[in-house]
């Protein structure tokens, strides 16, 4: 018999710290309602002096095995672009973090389609038998990266993560992942990207502004690929779950944009309030802004036992996928 990955627990952890469009618009030169006309985004949450990516990417890790009922897990991927150091990676301190030293522990980088990657390869591991339970985390802390004079950049992202467990099941109980598309064009990395800090171009010794360390980011073209690659990303992935774009009844996209999540759904000829939407709360925060979504969407009871949900990323690299399940009974924590 095949085995499915299901999704059995969802934890999420936001920093205390909110930074308001009003904050933000006292320090440069924007405005509350340029943001939320342009993002729909009214705050973002960001980490304190000492806190990391490994820090949150823990207490959502413990949250999503709170959620699971259990706390063991026999792999810990972390989906992350702003790992604690560049070398080694995040997961295996945060494993340990969890009391799971000794279980194979890792880091996926595809910037804002990290956990979409990550829950595809945890897909992967589980139905080859590989592994029992996974443990995907998606942590990311953009304000470390950000230039603190670029108020485009500064309006959008924000900091958090949130973690889902998988385990073993079948393929057709609910929770179970299924339709995974995921995809690539690295012809056009330069859209987001940090240019130096790599093996490429070093970053040491001089300023993050004149090393190239800074975040940037090309909007308008990010914006459109965004909207095309998602669009087409979660049809390909209702289309192997044998669904109809129109037998959807929620999907939960990386929050990247209010206006992006409109033009899916419209792209997609379906009506906009089967879009899960939090971003107005949290802003774009990379890795973790689909379990953050889907945690919400729990919450506010936009997602609701046996519904066919598809979840869709798009990113840096550039990078884009989507994967479907009907939603299970589950309680984030
Ligand atoms: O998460 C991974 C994928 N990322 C995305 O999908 C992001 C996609 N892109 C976007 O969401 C949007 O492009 C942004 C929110 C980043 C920017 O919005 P936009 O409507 O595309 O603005 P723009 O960059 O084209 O700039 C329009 C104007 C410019 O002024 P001029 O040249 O028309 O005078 C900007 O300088 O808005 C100005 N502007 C701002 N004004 C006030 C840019 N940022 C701000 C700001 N406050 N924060």
């Amino acid at each position: 018999m095949n085995r499915a990955a299901v999704l059995a627990g969802l934890g999420t952890w936001l920093p205390e710290n909110v930074v308001t469009n009003d904050e933000l618009a006292r320090r440069l030169d924007t405005s509350d309602e340029w943001i939320r006309t342009r993002t729909g985004i009214r705050q973002r949450h960001v980490i304190g002096p000492g806190q990391s990516t490994g820090d949150l990417a823990v207490e959502a890790g413990r949250r999503a095995l709170k959620s699971a009922g259990t706390d063991q897990a026999d792999m810990v991927m972390v989906a992350t672009s702003t790992p604690d150091r560049p070398c080694p990676a995040t997961a295996p301190d945060v494993a340990s973090r969890l009391g799971l030293t000794g279980v194979p522990a890792f880091d996926i980088a595809a910037v804002c389609t990290g956990f979409v990657y990550a829950l595809g390869m945890a897909a992967a591991v589980i139905g080859s038998g590989t592994a029992g339970s996974v443990l995907v985390i998606g942590a990311d802390t953009f304000s470390t990266i950000l230039d603190p004079e670029d108020r485009t950049t500064r309006a959008v992202f924000g900091d958090g993560a949130g973690a889902v467990l998988l385990r073993p099941g079948d393929p057709g109980e609910p929770g179970a992942l299924g339709g995974l598309d995921l995809g690539s064009d690295g012809s056009r990395s330069e859209l987001i990207e940090v240019p130096a800090g790599g093996s490429r171009q070093k970053a040491s010794g001089r300023s993050a502004e004149e090393t190239g360390a800074y975040f940037t980011m090309q909007g308008r073209a990010v914006f459109s690929e965004a909207v095309r690659r998602m669009a087409t990303s979660v049809e390909t992935a209702a289309d192997r779950l044998d669904w109809a774009p129109g037998d959807i009844d929620r999907v939960v996209l990386h929050q990247a944009n209010a206006r992006i999540l409109a033009a899916v759904a419209d792209r997609m000829g379906l009506p906009a309030d089967r879009f899960v939407s939090n971003i107005g709360r949290v802003g774009n925060t990379v890795a973790a802004s689909i379990p953050l979504a889907l945690a919400d969407g729990v919450i506010e009871g936009a997602l609701r036992p046996g519904q066919r949900v598809v979840l869709g990323g798009f990113g840096g690299g550039l990078t884009w996928g989507a994967m479907g399940l009907r939603w299970p009974d589950i309680s984030p924590v």
